[in-house]
């Protein structure tokens, strides 16, 4: 057995949230797999929370990428005939062309084949050995072969010796390994869930890990020898690393932290440690007790949270290739020809499994969420106020302050309900509370409907005495519109750069202009602005 390191106290904790820098990473992808709505899923909650603070003049780096060695992809290519890195080569590039054209802004795509990233495993696997963190044993258990796990006795009972994944069979190891010391770092994660309760989140998810690390933790193989795909023990070539402690590396090799004179060091090594890991919950162990245990036998310093989501289900059942009910590219993309790309960004982030039960995917379901909040609230608010101005001042923004003063219509004060919508929708973006978010957006566009349901502008127009107070009226209309739509962008890119062309806006989110644009009384008097009709409505939900 190899000794047990004592690790300086500080480690324990993982670093305080900047801020001002950000760093928010997807899991990265098999490909051995086609690209179907869980992966999507998942990229666009980043996404949505990576432009959202790119434009609140953060500095941002969003990673996703591909997870290509491994027996899976080897057996995978075999089937086909071809080696494992073409195939690797053939489905990376299918993921990256999907992620550049669903818009995502990630700032890297990780291959863990690439050369930077194998040569740091290599240095980071190093350094642990060197560290008395591995050692070589023998394993002898249960083996789940479609995802590459370990399985303990425990656990493999508890699902009658079955894959909990994909029900298959799990199968009898013995192997000669070499191991990672995990049960050295007991008492540390144990206090590292306790002291920083949002380290695995939602709530549920961070009291599985607690109660299965209170089952005691168990030294871990992490190296193979009955295949070859991989990257290679830097000790001994006859073993490959594991392929999740290969995987998980990622997230530092990206930034170049095993390499210190890379220029991804120089650029990037300050986005460490990461804010957020997002995961499946499928993978949340390696994450929130593999990956910690192996940067504090590193001396690195620990994400700050690991956020783990539920599934997608479909009618209550479990998505999968045998039950062929999996929402894959060519059913998404009926849902993007039916109602755009921005509702189905709009759907994940606000009907998605973010909490800690499975959340249905349903047509009606997208259908109805698509006239309530995007027709009938986004697009039906900014119809009406655009219609009006042009309809009663040419189409030219009117003033709020006819004589120097700002009017104050029906005691409503638009600079702090503005200004609560703001700190509300940030407030709950920085959580990746993403219906939070939109429901502090959208409350501020339902005032404006509600507002000019009770001054009724329309009344207004038809008495010329009242004039200042109409044109008041609609301003502070456009400018709560206005500013819901710097809120929104991050969900809607594409409807509200179409609504700043026709306000006359010229934005680009990368400067990181958020907080002031965000101001009231932003909007400049005399614009000339065009009437806009967002989204329309669709008469039939998607069959599937
Ligand atoms: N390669 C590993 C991750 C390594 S990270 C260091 C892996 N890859 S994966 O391609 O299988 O991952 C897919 C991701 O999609 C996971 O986060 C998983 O939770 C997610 N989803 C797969 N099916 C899903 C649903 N039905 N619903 C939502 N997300 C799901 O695991």
């Amino acid at each position: 057995m190899a000794f047990t390191p004592q690790m300086p106290e500080r480690n324990v904790q993982s670093a305080p949230m900047t801020g001002s820098r950000t760093y928010i990473t997807t899991p990265i992808y098999y490909v051995n797999d086609k690209p179907h709505i869980g992966h999507l899923y998942t990229t666009t909650l980043c996404d949505v929370y990576a432009r959202f603070f790119r434009f609140a003049g953060w500095d941002v780096f969003f990673l996703t990428g591909t997870d290509e060695h491994g027996q899976k992809i080897e057996k995978a290519a075999q089937e086909r005939g071809i080696t494992p890195q073409a195939l690797a080569d053939e489905n990376a590039a299918e993921f990256e062309k999907l992620m550049t054209n669903a818009g995502f802004t990630h700032d890297d795509f990780i291959r863990t084949t690439q050369p930077r990233h194998v040569k740091q495993v290599q240095a980071f696997v190093s350094r642990l050995h060197e560290a008395g963190y591995i050692y070589l044993g023998e394993y002898e258990g249960w083996y789940d072969e479609g995802q590459e796990e370990y399985i303990p006795e425990n656990k493999a009972k508890d699902s009658d010796y079955k894959s909990t994944t994909s029900g298959k069979p799990l199968i009898k190891a013995k192997e000669q390994n070499f191991y990672f010391k995990l049960s050295a770092f007991q008492d540390r994660m144990e206090k590292l869930l306790i002291d920083q309760p949002d380290f695995v989140r939602p709530e549920a998810r961070r009291n599985e890990v607690l109660g299965r690390l209170r089952e005691g933790l168990q030294d871990v193989p992490m190296s193979r020898t009955n295949f070859s795909w991989g990257v290679p023990m830097p000790n001994d070539p006859q073993h490959v690393i594991y392929v999740w402690i290969d995987a998980l590396m990622n997230y530092a090799t990206a930034l170049g932290l095993g390499d210190h004179d890379s220029e991804e060091y120089k650029s990037r090594s300050k986005y460490w440690p990461a804010t957020y890991h997002v995961v499946g919950k499928e993978i949340l162990w390696f994450h929130a007790v593999i990956w910690p245990s192996i940067l504090m036998a590193l001396e690195l310093p620990l994400p700050r949270c690991v956020y783990a989501h539920s599934f997608w289900i479909r009618e209550g059942q479990k998505m999968s290739k045998s039950l062929g009910n999996f929402i894959d590219l060519a059913a998404i993309n009926q849902y993007l020809d039916a109602y755009g790309s921005d509702m189905w960004r709009y759907y994940m982030i606000t009907h998605g499994p973010l909490g800690a039960t499975d959340a249905n995917f349903s047509a009606s379901q997208y259908h109805d969420v698509y006239h309530a909040d995007l027709v009938n609230t986004v697009g039906n608010c900014s119809s009406r106020v655009t219609a009006m101005i042009n309809k009663y001042f040419d189409g030219e923004v009117p003033t709020e302050s006819p004589q120097g003063k700002r009017m104050i219509i029906a005691d409503v004060d638009w600079p702090a309900l503005a200004n609560s919508a703001v700190q509300d929708t940030t407030q709950a973006m920085e959580k990746l509370d993403f219906p939070g978010a939109m429901l502090a957006t959208l409350g501020l566009m339902r005032k404006v409907d509600g507002f000019i349901n009770h001054t009724e502008p329309f009344k207004l127009a038809k008495d010329d005495t009242r004039r200042d107070e109409l044109g008041a009226i609609l301003y502070q209309c456009l400018e709560a519109v206005r500013i819901s739509s710097l809120l929104l962008w991050s969900a809607l890119p594409t409807k509200m750069e179409e609504l700043w062309v026709a306000l006359g806006l010229d934005i680009d989110p990368r400067q990181g202009e958020l907080p002031k644009l965000a101001a009231w009384g932003g909007l400049q008097v005399g614009t000339k602005i065009k009437k806009v009709a967002l989204f329309p409505r669709v008469d039939n939900p998607v069959e599937n």
